[in-house]
C-alpha cells in the first residue's frame, strides 16, 4: 500500500479525481494526507468530507520561502509518502525541498511543456496562435515546470476559443491523464531513465481529444 500526500492551494479537482480514480478502480495506495497552503483551500472540504487527513501550512506565516518549504517537508513527511502529488499547488519550491522528494513528486502543468511554463498558459496559447494545447504530467525537478515528461493530453483550440472555454477543455483531460499517471507510479509500472519516463507496459502516454486528429 502506497502512501499519497496531495498538496493543493485551491479548488483541488484533480485531487478529486485522483480520489475518486483511486477508489473506483481499488489502487494499492490510500491519500495519507492533502495539504494545503492556504486555509480556504475549498478542496480540504472535499478531502475532510471524505475522511482524507487534511491539513494547512499557510506560507504567509513564514518569513522565508525557505523556512515555509522546511515546515511544509516536515508535515509531508509526518505522513510517510511513497509520492507526493502537486495538484494546483502555486508555491515555487526550493531546489533543497524537490531534491529530498526527487523520483517521487509528481506536478501537473496545464500547457503541452515545454511551451508555455509559468502563469496563465490558456491566455500564452492563445496568444500565440497554437492551433493545439493540453496538460502534461511531469517529475518535479528544480527547473520549474520542467522535469521528465510522464502523461500528455493534447485538446484541439477552437476559432472563438476563450481562455475559460480552453481551460475547461483541458481540465476535463488533465482529469484523465493525472489519475493515470498516479495509478502507474503506486503500480510500480514507471521507469525514469536518461531524463526520459516509460511505462513497463508500453501504456499508451499520451491522450488525443476528439478534434485534433
Ligand atoms: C489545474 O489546471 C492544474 O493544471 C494547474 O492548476 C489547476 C488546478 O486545478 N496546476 P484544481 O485545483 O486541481 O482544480
Amino acid at each position: 500500500m502506497k502512501n499519497i500526500v496531495i498538496l493543493i492551494s485551491g479548488r483541488g479537482s484533480n485531487m478529486e479525481a485522483i480520489f475518486r480514480a483511486m477508489q473506483a478502480e481499488s489502487w494499492p495506495a490510500r491519500i495519507a494526507a492533502v495539504i494545503s497552503n492556504r486555509s480556504d483551500a475549498q478542496g480540504l472540504d472535499f478531502a475532510r468530507l471524505h475522511g482524507i487527513p487534511a491539513f494547512s501550512v499557510i506560507n504567509t506565516a513564514f518569513s522565508s520561502r525557505n523556512e515555509f518549504d522546511v515546515a511544509l517537508a516536515a508535515e509531508i513527511d509526518r505522513h510517510s509518502p511513497d509520492l507526493v502529488v502537486l495538484a494546483g499547488f502555486m508555491r515555487i519550491l526550493t531546489p533543497s525541498f524537490v531534491e529530498h522528494y526527487s523520483g517521487r513528486i509528481l506536478n501537473i502543468h496545464p500547457s503541452l511543456l515545454p511551451s508555455f511554463p509559468g502563469l496563465h498558459t490558456h491566455r500564452q496559447a492563445l496568444e500565440a496562435g497554437v492551433k493545439v494545447h493540453g496538460a502534461t504530467v511531469h517529475f518535479v525537478t528544480a527547473d520549474l515546470d520542467h522535469g521528465p515528461i510522464v502523461a500528455q493530453a493534447v485538446v484541439p483550440v477552437l476559432s472563438g476559443d476563450s481562455e475559460q472555454s480552453l481551460s475547461t477543455r483541458v481540465l476535463a483531460q488533465e482529469h484523465v491523464i493525472y489519475p493515470r499517471a498516479v495509478r502507474w507510479f503506486v503500480e510500480e509500472k514507471l521507469k525514469l531513465e536518461n531524463g526520459l519516463v516509460h511505462t513497463l507496459d508500453n501504456a499508451e502516454q499520451h491522450l488525443i481529444q476528439e478534434g485534433c486528429q
